[in-house]
């Protein structure tokens, strides 16, 4: 492998933005991903403000278009085009009374970048035009963080519980794939849990089509990830249906962060555009605040996720524990605590940065997606949040090795952390999108 120049890297990055637009939209990648997936546009805009603000603009409007009426912004919007049009028919989101007319989209939803987005496009702006752009968007994105108060907060505690793996970002995170085991294993797993009955569900996978099954979830996990799915379906995604009979539910720690994250944007957002945000959705964000230093585990000095009904913590060390970094809400002690953890050499130090699952667990596969493999938006938060509480340094050498890593492998995916061999999709968008951000 060899490394490209940072000028031979940026117009590889652009063209993989040009190449991979369609209409208003980027597709996260050619292949795999054809449809237009939530926090992948976020991340996406951050980029092509740099290209060309219209553009960026653009991207974060056509994923408005699916919100539901209940304030909800779906995880994807399907392809209009026709490709990938099984996906569709997984969800039936059609079925709840919230989901748009004329629009195809999941029933969940995916991290809250969007704020994020919004701002960053916002700096490009004169101030006129900031203003402009914030009052645009405005209503939808309160509309949103209102949505995930009402509905997803049952114990008033500021925290969003999550009903899917999907709608972290982080498919199959290791604390996910525990919940599923200890929450969600139908009775009759074990009648196909053998090597036939793995070999007829891979038949029937489309992502293993394009990625070597090894680097994907397993494919009982899988199945029962589309059985969750199912559940739901038939609930009409109705949420206290789904949550009555099913405690396969996580107050998720990245999720969270990234909503802390966007919270301080939106309040931001507010101030622009000359709005003043409801009372009750200020006095949510506070406790989000909050609760969020509940996480914290005093023993392991991480944080971990909860379940959403039992609240028992999910022990099991992840790159989730760096994004409240990245939400910029705790304290500095335990900010130190966590970069401190960043250089160790046993977990998550590695030649690339940062291994999603640390190196010494028992879950650490180099290739597995979420299991393993680095990065480029959970760099690009982390550095973030890491230069917010004055590890400057730190946050820059991170940087600098994504750069390294993706000229020596391309814009794919995901990367080996030992390495910085490059895995999974190629020429993905988040990847090109923040390494112009990067660059720039
Ligand atoms: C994978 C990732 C998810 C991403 C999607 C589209 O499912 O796990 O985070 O949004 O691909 O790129």
């Amino acid at each position: 492998m060899e490394l490209m120049s940072e000028q031979e890297l940026f117009s590889v990055c652009e063209q993989v933005l040009q190449t991979n637009r369609t209409g208003n939209r980027t597709k996260p990648a050619e292949g795999p991903y054809p449809h237009q997936w939530l926090w992948d546009s976020a991340f996406i805009a951050i980029g092509l403000r740099h290209l060309d603000i219209e553009k960026a603009k653009a991207e974060i409007l056509s994923l408005l278009r699916g919100q539901w009426s209940n304030g909800m912004i779906p995880s994807i919007i399907f392809a209009e085009d026709g490709s990938g049009s099984k996906d569709r028919l997984v969800w039936g989101a059609w079925r709840s009374p919230f989901a748009p007319e004329g629009i195809n989209t999941t029933g969940l939803t995916q991290p809250p970048v969007i704020a994020e987005a919004v701002v960053k496009i916002g700096e490009k702006l004169s101030t006129q035009e900031r203003r402009s752009w914030y009052t645009d968007v405005y209503d939808a994105l309160v509309n949103y963080h209102e949505w995930m108060y009402k509905e997803r907060c049952p114990h008033d505690d500021g925290l969003i519980l999550l009903i899917h793996p999907w709608e972290s970002g982080f498919d199959s995170l290791p604390p996910w794939i525990e919940e599923l085991h200890d929450h969600h294993r139908p009775w009759w797993v074990s009648a196909v849990d053998n090597k036939f009955g793995r070999s007829i569900i891979r038949l029937f996978r489309r992502d293993t089509k394009h990625v070597p099954p090894g680097q994907r979830l397993d494919s009982i996990d899988a199945m029962l990830y589309l059985h969750a799915i199912q559940r739901m379906k038939r609930k009409n995604w109705d949420i206290d249906r789904i949550l009555s009979k099913s405690d396969f539910a996580l107050e998720d720690v990245t999720f969270n962060s990234i909503l802390l994250r966007a919270n301080t944007h939106l309040r931001e957002i507010a101030k622009h555009s000359g709005h003043k945000l409801p009372k009750d959705l200020v006095e949510n964000m506070k406790k989000t605040e909050e609760s969020l230093e509940e996480l914290w585990d005093t023993g392991h000095e991480q944080f971990f996720s909860r379940n959403a009904v039992s609240h028992k913590s999910v022990k099991v060390p992840s790159i989730a524990t760096f994004l409240p970094l990245y939400a910029g809400t705790i304290s500095k002690e335990k900010a130190d605590r966590l970069a401190k953890l960043l250089k160790d050499k046993q977990s998550f130090n590695g030649k690339y940065p940062i291994p999603t699952v640390p190196f010494n667990s028992s879950y650490y596969s180099e290739f597995r997606y979420w299991q393993g493999p680095s990065w480029v938006n959970t760099n690009w938060m982390i550095a973030d949040g890491l230069e917010r509480y004055g590890h400057k340094e730190l946050a820059s050498s991170i940087r600098k090795s994504t750069i390294e890593m993706v000229s020596l492998s391309g814009p794919y995916e995901y990367f080996s952390a030992k390495t910085g061999e490059g895995a999974g999709a190629q020429n993905f968008s988040w990847t090109a999108a923040l390494v112009i951000d990067i660059l720039r």
